[in-house]
């Protein structure tokens, strides 16, 4: 018998792995002998630690799963598919996972996140081996012509970004993953890391074939040490196999990967301080331009992706531009894997084409809030995202869409508040945020943030209340224009959202505010 027990640092923090032993002990008792596979997690988190056993009908799931739990499931005959209260049918019928669109995250929790015979049966390397032998210019021109735009955040055109660097001539070329995943409420990058590896490993190897680069670096941030570690292990199974080295996939092309750990700090993630830290120094941010696609590591061409744009190119040079394309909206092409946290009955990971209603996602997805009281706002795209009323959840998610009403759809993150909700707290609690976090390198920010808490306390407090809203305004109009990244440049999205939603929560009259 083949069963599944996610080792997902999500299904680990649950007690996935008192979970897998508990099986394996209860197997040997009894004398039934089963494999237990430690796969990726399904991103159904209020299931885990969903154990997953195969049938000739499909795989069966169950959870959440304690150890106390897995003598009544052998007695139940689980093993064998059979019922329980934990069990859940099919798992790819659970409407949580069927009603999705998932191109990114296709493997993760199908498949053994180490083992490459895993990957290749499920369409691993194709690719990569396609890329390998298509002139570099083509590759970038795919990837280009699949609209696929920088998942980190920025929705910059990743096909642009490798253009940039393939025509700037140097003697040596750097492709560097950023893995440094801060925003509050995502975890997108973490699934894939741990539960499909060889994906941005290949990801990374067609980018460096496509753009003259012979090295690359993932840089991780130091909360993830599932990550850090798994990618270690699946980077010296990929060299080992020749996918990474001397001759990538038996093209006469080198590329190779190293794991970074990172710092620790949120400022790691914005690019040119992850440069900075990956050359060894304190991480701050650096003045653009240059670019670092012309001047990124060590001063040479770099480019810089996100795990999630590295780990969607593989599936583009596979099934070529055209279909990834397809789906989407506008500007905004293909599949996003929307993370959902907060105050939700069901919070996890849904992969959507743009053109999906965040009340879809929060309501048919999420189930609601899991208080049973209304939701009020969802905070989108990170700690500098807006806050969007529910008002608004009905507008299709994309970016050009996002943007035009003053938010983001930023690296996909949603963090869902019920109608308890402080909203001058939350906007307090954004400046304070980037006072902890700014990098201290220009003014608006470092200096800005610290005033910008001090103004909302005194409006909480009901001091001078209109003059300080304007000055609060006005401070919000400098760190947006005059702050060097943004970290201080982006802060005044979740403190003006919320001032312009919620003035009622600032002790403005609504009326009088509209
Ligand atoms: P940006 O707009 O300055 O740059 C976007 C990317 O395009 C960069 O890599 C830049 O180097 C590149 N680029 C711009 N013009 C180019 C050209 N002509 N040729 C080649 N490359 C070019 O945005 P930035 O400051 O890098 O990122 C901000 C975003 O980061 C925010 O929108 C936010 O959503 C996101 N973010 C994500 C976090 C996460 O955990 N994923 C955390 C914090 C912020
Ligand atoms: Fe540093 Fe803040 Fe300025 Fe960014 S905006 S460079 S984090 S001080």
């Amino acid at each position: 018998v083949r069963l599944y027990v996610p080792i997902d640092s999500s299904a680990l923090s649950l007690g996935a792995e008192q979970v897998a032993r508990a099986i394996r002990h209860e197997a040997a008792v009894r004398g039934i002998e089963v494999e237990v596979v430690r796969n990726g997690s399904r991103g159904l988190f209020w299931l885990e630690p969903l154990v997953e056993v195969d049938t000739p009908q499909g795989r069966v799931a169950y959870g959440p799963v304690q150890p106390e739990d897995v003598a009544g499931l052998f007695d139940a005959g689980f093993h064998q598919g059979a019922a329980h209260s934990l069990c859940h049918g099919l798992t790819g019928q659970i409407p949580f996972l069927a009603r999705q669109e998932r191109l990114t995250f296709a493997r993760v929790g199908v498949t053994d996140p180490l083992s490459l015979d895993d990957y290749r049966a499920h369409g691993g390397f194709a690719g990569l081996e396609r890329a390998a032998a298509m002139p570099p210019a083509e590759v970038v021109q795919e990837v280009t012509d699949s609209g696929l735009r920088g998942r980190g955040g920025a929705a910059f055109p990743t096909g642009i970004k490798w253009k940039t660097v393939l025509d700037t001539p140097a003697a040596q070329k750097y492709v560097a993953c950023n893995a440094d995943e801060g925003d509050s409420g995502t975890f997108s990058d973490r699934m894939l890391m741990e539960g499909d590896p060889y994906c941005l490993i290949e990801g990374m190897a067609i980018a460096g074939l496509a753009v003259g680069a012979t090295q690359g670096y993932i840089y991780v941030r130091s909360e993830y040490p599932h990550a850090f570690r798994t990618l270690q292990a699946a980077v010296a199974r990929a060299r080992t196999a020749g996918w990474l080295g001397a001759s990538v996939a038996g093209c006469g092309r080198a590329f190779d990967i190293d794991v970074r750990l990172g710092a620790g700090a949120y400022i790691c993630g914005e690019e040119t301080s992850m440069l900075e830290s990956l050359e060894g120094k304190r991480g701050v941010v650096r003045a653009k331009p240059p670019l670092p696609a012309v001047s990124g590591l060590f001063g040479r061409p770099t480019v810089i992706n996100n795990v999630m744009s590295l780990a969607t190119v593989p599936l583009i040079l596979a099934r070529g531009a055209a279909f990834y394309r397809d789906y989407g909206l506008g500007r905004s092409r293909g599949t996003l894997p929307f993370q959902l946290a907060g105050n939700l009955r069901h919070t996890g990971l849904v992969e959507k084409a743009f053109g999906v209603t965040l009340r879809e996602l929060l309501e048919d997805y999420g189930g609601g809030s899991a208080s049973g009281r209304p939701l009020r706002t969802a905070q989108v795209g990170g700690p500098l995202g807006a806050y969007v009323p529910a008002a608004r959840f009905d507008m299709p998610l994309d970016y050009e869409q996002y943007a035009a009403m003053g938010a983001m759809v930023g690296h996909g993150g949603i963090v869902a508040f019920d109608d308890s909700v402080d909203m001058a707290k939350m906007a307090r609690h954004a400046m304070a945020f980037c006072a902890e976090e700014s990098c201290g390198k220009c003014t608006p920010c470092r200096i800005g943030a610290v005033r910008g808490v001090e103004v909302i306390d005194r409006i909480i407090a009901g001091q001078e209340r209109g003059r300080n809203i304007a000055l609060l305004d006005s401070l919000c109009d400098t760190m947006l224009a005059g702050s060097l990244c943004a970290m201080g440049g982006m802060t005044p999205y979740p403190v003006q959202s919320a001032l312009k939603h919620f003035p009622e929560d600032f002790g403005i009259d609504k009326t009088a505010a509209a």
